[in-house]
């Protein structure tokens, strides 16, 4: 086992003069599970392929362990990849699929056997050692895939999306397999995905990646109660938290007709004469029409989930109309068309420059 650094890793592809990946700074701990997340093209495959060594190291460097891996080839790593497309051999058993990397090694029959049988156990795969992967069905494949990984006892495991051919339930499930296999083993986890949900719920810390840049790693308590910009605040949280663009008043916020009080060093951190604050849905109070406090929301659409609802509504917010979504209890569901009034609980609210997407309270 064995801690996995990014020193300033920096990756620019030829031909272009943007990094992909720009300086990354992360040390991961030994055992931990650590997810990259983050939009479509922000550098997450990127990453893992430059610590698996599939892709070279423009600048900084790649450690594991305390081993300077930055030059050296995928094979003297000691790592095992899971991707997205798991690709198993189609005429080869599972049992040959998950021993194959074993045979290629050199290792004897009898030892390859021993190991499958245990990773077999473990991914609960045993009775179907003998089928061929077209005769399993997707989730099962994907723990063949895992198989293949685990045989190898590897220092550390890559995961490259693995579960997005799974349907949205065997996603759920074996996203939860996966995260308590990989405690099981303790082996040092990285893991991309571009599904916030994915993420917050597998990992023990989450690095946000956009545009090649390191946003935050932080757990994921943290990563929802104090996202560090704008960007991660819209990213992490779903549906995604209210960010509404507010003037500077005495001692707090203007939220529509209320002042919010919010800490004082958050607003003289900035001389603009608006900020942005952030609110996540669950963390508005709400009043009827005939309250004149906080902002008007007029309710467009609701969302019921039984214990609770989401409603989708509108504001009028310097001039602009502006999306807002509020939680309500499952037996307060608003009607469409009518209006509510949501103030901002006290102490649950995010304050943002407006002109940097800095987080200015803590
Ligand atoms: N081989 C390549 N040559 C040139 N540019 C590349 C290459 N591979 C990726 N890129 C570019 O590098 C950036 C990061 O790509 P990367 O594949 O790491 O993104 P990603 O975060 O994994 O996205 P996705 O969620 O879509 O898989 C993108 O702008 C992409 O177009
Ligand atoms: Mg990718």
């Amino acid at each position: 086992m064995a801690t996995v650094t990014f020193d300033k890793a920096t990756r620019i592809y030829p031909g272009s003069t943007k990094p992909a990946v720009d300086a990354l700074e992360i040390d991961i701990a030994d055992g931990e599970f650590l997810v990259l997340v983050g939009p479509s093209g922000c550098g997450k495959s990127t990453s893992l392929r430059m610590l698996a060594g599939l892709e070279d190291v423009n600048g900084g460097a790649i450690r594991i362990g305390d081993r300077d891996v930055t030059h050296l080839p995928p094979k003297d790593r000691d790592i095992a990849m899971v991707f997205q497309n798991y690709a198993l051999y189609p005429h080869m058993s599972v049992a040959d699929n998950m021993g194959f990397a074993l045979k290629i090694a050199g290792v004897n029959k009898a030892e390859i056997r021993q190991k499958v049988e245990e990773a077999a156990k473990i991914l609960d795969l045993t009775e179907y050692l003998d089928r061929k992967p077209k005769a399993l069905s997707g989730g099962q494949r994907q723990r063949v895939a895992m198989g293949r990984a685990i045989v190898r006892e590897p220092q550390v495991f890559l995961m490259d999306e693995p579960l997005s051919n799974l349907d949205a339930k065997l996603r759920v499930s074996t996203r939860t397999q996966i995260a308590s296999l990989q405690r099981r083993l303790g082996i040092t986890t990285v893991y991309v995905t571009h599904d916030q949900v994915e993420a917050l719920t597998m990992g023990d810390r989450v690095a946000v990646l956009k545009d090649g840049l390191l946003q935050q790693v932080d757990t994921p308590r943290n990563m929802y109660d104090k996202p560090a910009n704008l960007f991660v605040a819209g990213f992490i949280g779903s549906p995604a938290m209210n960010l509404v663009e507010v003037p500077v008043a005495d001692g707090g916020v203007k939220f529509g007709n209320t002042v919010v009080p919010v800490q004082r060093d958050a607003l003289s951190a900035t001389s603009d004469k608006t900020v942005t604050v952030g609110v996540r849905p669950e963390h508005f109070d709400v009043a009827g029409a005939e309250a004149d406090k906080g902002l008007a929301v007029t309710v467009n659409v609701v969302e019921e989930l039984g214990s609770d609802a989401f409603v989708y509504g509108t504001a009028q917010v310097g001039g602009e109309s502006k999306d807002i979504v509020v939680r309500v209890g499952g037996r307060e569901v608003p009607e469409k068309g009518s209006q509510l009034h949501v103030v901002p609980r006290a102490g649950e609210t995010h304050v943002f420059s407006t002109s940097t997407g800095a987080r200015l309270s803590d």
